[in-house]
């Protein structure tokens, strides 16, 4: 089956398309490279080439902009007159800090809802009516419950959060304008770290990360000098704060029985929490990813960073009984395999 994944350089993306193309899909990935390097998806094929049974398996790429609606048509009319239509989109591509997000709403309405806007276009008008969507957890803002389900109440807190629930706003009215057409899956990712085993591919942000985990390999690496811990007196075991950590490939996988669901059921749209069920604090993900990698990571208190929750915990209940997928990956092998990528790449890409 022919997808399209947008984002596709980008951290999730390269994960998501390496294993989809293990899978057998034929994959066309664009990007617009605003938050990656071109050099991402040609270490997916290098970690194809070295396998026996994948090195003759290839990936078509093309730098395009979703804003671009010009370049969308002609990439979805090629795919037609070709004799293989897109019949469905992992749609990554968007912009993703909280803090940028804060201080330039403009950009990410426009990258993340207009550009989703013109990909939405596109795909009705090719028919292509299946989509899996990067949604974020982040949507569910500052809740009191510390177990977050999908059925609770969505209420975000900065513009990022919101571009994500409007576009899932939006996905729900164009489901019921045509509920007979539209397979749709909302993943609202928790916390994705890790990389793949090989090293080759990881996350590679670009100036100082805002995320903790990047955040913590760069210390390890000597890049930055020490972490700073947002907050010692949190109401949790230790102080710090909780989260759900998922290692990247479980995610990816994720995204694949995602499609595989869709494309089995009857037409639907769902909302699925991708997370472990597992909370996690910044003092024990720290020592686990101390004594995992016997590295010493230096870092000092600060106050609570503004926006910022006590625990985040995902109920994974529904995407474990309703896909064939469960997270298998342990914060172990999420510290080692990150810490893999970061001292193979110590400068990203
Ligand atoms: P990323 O920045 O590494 O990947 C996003 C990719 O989209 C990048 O390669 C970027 O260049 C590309 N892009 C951005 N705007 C574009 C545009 N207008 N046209 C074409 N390409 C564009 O981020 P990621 O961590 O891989 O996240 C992927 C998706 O998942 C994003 O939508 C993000 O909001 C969402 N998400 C990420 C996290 C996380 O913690 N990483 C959590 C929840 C949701
Ligand atoms: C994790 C924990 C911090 C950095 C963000 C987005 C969310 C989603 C994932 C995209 C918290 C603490 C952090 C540091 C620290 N992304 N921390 N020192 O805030 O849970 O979620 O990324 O959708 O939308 O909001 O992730 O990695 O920033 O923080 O102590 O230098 O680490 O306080 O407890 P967060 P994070």
């Amino acid at each position: 089956m022919r997808v399209l994944v947008t984002g596709g350089a980008g951290f999730i993306g390269t994960h998501t398309c390496l294993l989809l193309l293990e899978k057998g899909y034929d994959v066309v990935a664009i990007d617009s490279y605003i938050n990656s390097n071109k050099k991402s998806l040609q270490r997916v094929i290098e970690i194809l080439k070295s396998n026996k049974t994948t090195k003759d398996v290839s990936i078509k790429i093309f730098n395009i902009d979703i804003r671009d609606k010009k370049k969308l048509d002609e990439l979805f009319l090629d795919a037609q007159n070709s004799g293989q239509p897109f019949k469905s989109v992992i749609h990554f591509a968007g912009l993703k800090s909280v803090k940028d997000s804060l201080s330039n709403p403009l950009l990410y309405w426009d990258a993340n809802v207009k550009g989703t806007i013109n990909l939405l276009n596109i795909m009705n008008k090719y028919k292509c009516k299946t989509i899996v969507f990067s949604s974020s957890a982040t949507i569910y803002g500052l809740s009191d419950d510390e177990i977050l389900s999908e059925n609770i109440e969505i209420k975000p807190i900065n513009p990022y959060g919101v571009t994500k629930a409007v576009i899932e706003k939006l996905l729900n009215d164009i489901f019921d304008s045509e509920p007979s057409c539209w397979r749709i899956a909302n993943l609202r990712y928790f916390n994705p770290i890790g990389a793949h085993s090989s090293g080759m591919i990881g996350e590679a942000p670009i100036g100082v990360p805002s995320n903790i985990f990047p955040y913590i390999t760069q210390v390890a690496s000597g890049v930055l000098d020490k972490l700073t811990i947002y907050g010692n007196d949190w109401p949790t075991r230790d102080g710090s704060g909780i989260r759900d950590y998922i290692h990247v490939m479980d995610l990816a996988e994720g995204h694949i029985s995602a499609l595989k669901y869709l494309v089995k059921n009857n037409h639907q749209i769902i909302n699925l929490n991708l997370g472990t069920g597992l909370g996690t604090s910044v003092l024990e993900l720290v020592d686990i990813f101390e004594r995992a990698n016997k590295i010493k990571i230096p870092f000092e208190f600060s106050e609570r960073r503004k926006g910022d929750s006590c625990k985040v915990i995902a109920d994974n209940s529904l995407a474990l009984s309703c896909l064939d997928w469960e997270p298998k990956r342990t914060l172990k092998e999420m510290c080692i395999d990150g810490w893999r990528w970061q001292s193979l790449n110590p400068n990203g890409y």
